[in-house]
């Protein structure tokens, strides 16, 4: 198997907004950032992924840009980018960018320009369509609720967005779109950054003719398209393929077997993809967790095809991992530390979103005014308008917003966690006094403390990256046991993904020999309860 820097890599990715603010005004910036970065390469991780720090509007934080080129006022200057960058560098860390060119902000000047005229030079950048019997073009829906299209007074036709009415979606049958954001694409490789992660990159390929879907939200016409595939192969050969960096492909509504035309090898596109798979589990009791480990195996296979995947259990679309896998009451330390067991044991390249590593929980917001992310609010206000209960919709909502994973990263126990001396664009979750790092960094039992033994296991048993993946346990939902193995080495994880005591029998995987590199319980590693496993307790053997 080859064996590349972006294989062996931790990501960490950053949400600047909310990372740390240096100046005050309450929004986390780019010398916030440069002020943490001893703090990330103590924790041990390789790669710091940015989300959107263009210049943007903000109506989806960033995921509108209106100026590639430019850094948004908020989060500071390309000064600042550059200084950013180079104190990376020099930490021996690399960084890579968020790639958002299925739409663009509707404040951008190509799309201020193709909707002033229908005979504007610019018009097919984007996608522009005459009403049908007076309504929307197709029936698709936007992924924000409401039809997909837009009707513009002025021309008298509909743009289309698969995301907001301020995110109209680029036209790639364009061969001048294609040439702009090629040559932008190069324009940052040259500065020097290490790579991108790809939003909704699946998406950039609309079917011919736009036909109706099936069903009005489905993806059927807009994701996966075979014109999607002719971009990425142009890209990596007219682009990426000059420059040695990683792309990871935002695809939601991809199987392994979609997958495998984006990351094989052979097929010269990007080298890993977000699987969403798992993420639309609910969570991980009984038949959903066996789920998980049968998407484990199904998607290891990609590797040995040639492929490569990623491993996360958070970003900033998704709510925390220990609320929504774990047990974020009585069990938060326990299950947070198993997650990471299994999260950097399981094989490819693994992705940590800020916070997750001092096990921060989803949010208790009293109202929809606390919310900020556009997808909560605009459900919000559909279901309302279908005449339904506030306190209900409100209870929906709350597990599943994207502001869960959004709200300040809790640095200390000071005012606002120690994320800004100004008043924060979003709340800070109550539970900053318990939960922050500076705290964690103290305790030698944290949550923090586990994360970075770990990562020091990741870099030091390559067999972690490069070994093969040997699932034991496949149709048990509570004890998930697997060896990775290269070479002459053979590591075996046994985890409990469960709130109870479990006995464990290691006859049952053969185990003759072993000596236990880190677990989240002192008994294991005294002898004690050897047999007996813990509440989420996590278990990593050299097997000798
Ligand atoms: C996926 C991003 O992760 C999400 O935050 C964003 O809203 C959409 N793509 C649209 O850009």
């Amino acid at each position: 198997m080859d064996r590349k820097w972006w294989k062996e890599a931790v990501v960490y990715q950053i949400y600047p907004r909310s990372f740390k603010d240096s100046n005050g005004d309450g929004i986390g910036d780019l010398r916030g950032i440069i002020e943490k970065l001893d703090y990330l390469k103590d924790l041990g991780v390789d790669v710091i992924w940015l989300t959107p720090i263009y210049k943007s509007p903000n109506d989806d934080n960033g995921y509108d840009v209106a100026d590639y080129y430019q850094v948004m006022d908020e989060f500071g200057s390309m000064d600042d980018f550059d200084l950013l960058l180079e104190e990376v560098h020099k930490r021996g860390l690399k960084l890579i960018l968020d790639l958002v060119i299925n739409h663009t902000s509707d404040e951008h000047e190509w799309f201020m320009e193709s909707r002033s005229s229908r005979d504007n030079p610019r018009r097919d950048y984007y996608i522009w369509r005459k009403p049908r019997d007076g309504k929307e073009p197709n029936n698709w829906l936007s992924r924000f609720s409401g039809p997909a299209w837009e009707y513009d007074e002025r021309t008298g036709e509909y743009y289309l967005h698969l995301f907001s009415r301020k995110q109209p979606d680029l036209n790639w049958e364009n061969p001048r779109v294609k040439n702009e954001i090629f040559e932008m694409i190069d324009w940052w490789l040259k500065k020097g950054i290490d790579g991108f992660r790809m939003d909704v990159i699946n998406f950039i390929g609309k079917a011919e003719g736009l036909p109706d879907a099936k069903e009005p939200d489905s993806p059927e016409h807009y994701a996966n398209q075979p014109l999607v595939h002719e971009i990425l192969k142009d890209l990596h050969e007219e682009v990426l393929s000059r420059y040695d960096i990683m792309t990871v492909g935002e695809t939601p509504h991809v199987t392994p077997e979609i997958a495998r035309l984006y990351v094989q090898k052979d097929r010269k596109e990007l080298d890993m993809v977000f699987s969403f798979e798992h993420v639309y589990l609910k969570d991980f009791t009984g038949e959903n967790f066996i789920h998980f480990k049968k998407l484990q195996q199904r998607w290891s296979s990609l590797i040995r095809e040639g492929g490569w995947i990623t491993q996360y259990l958070e970003n900033h679309d998704q709510p925390r991992s220990v609320s929504k896998f774990g047990d974020d009451k009585r069990y938060r330390k326990e299950s947070a530390k198993m997650l990471a067991s299994m999260l950097l044991t399981l094989p490819g390249t693994v992705f940590i979103y800020q916070g997750q590593e001092i096990g921060m929980t989803n949010v208790e917001f009293s109202g929809i005014d606390d919310y900020n992310d556009i997808k909560t609010i605009n459900k919000y206000r559909e279901e309302i308008s279908k005449g339904r209960k506030a306190e209900e919709v409100l209870k929906e909502l709350q597990p599943v917003s994207r502001d869960n994973s959004r709200t300040p990263m809790q640095w200390n126990s000071s005012i606002h966690a120690g994320f800004t001396t100004g008043e924060p664009w979003l709340k800070v979750n109550t539970n900053y006094r318990e939960i922050n790092v500076e705290n964690e960094l103290r305790d030698p039992e944290s949550v923090l403390n586990y994360y970075k033994k770990l990562l020091v296991l990741r870099k030091k048993y390559k067999a972690l990256v490069y070994g093969s993946y040997q699932p034991m346990t496949d149709d048990d939902s509570e004890i998930y046991a697997y060896f990775r193995e290269l070479e002459d080495t053979k590591l075996f994880i046994l985890l409990n993904n469960s709130g109870c005591q479990k006995d464990f029998d290691p006859e049952m995987y053969n185990i003759k020999k072993s000596r236990l590199l880190i677990s989240n319980y002192p008994l294991a590693e005294e002898g004690i309860g050897k047999n007996l496993l813990q509440p989420y307790e996590a278990r990593l053997y050299i097997v000798e």
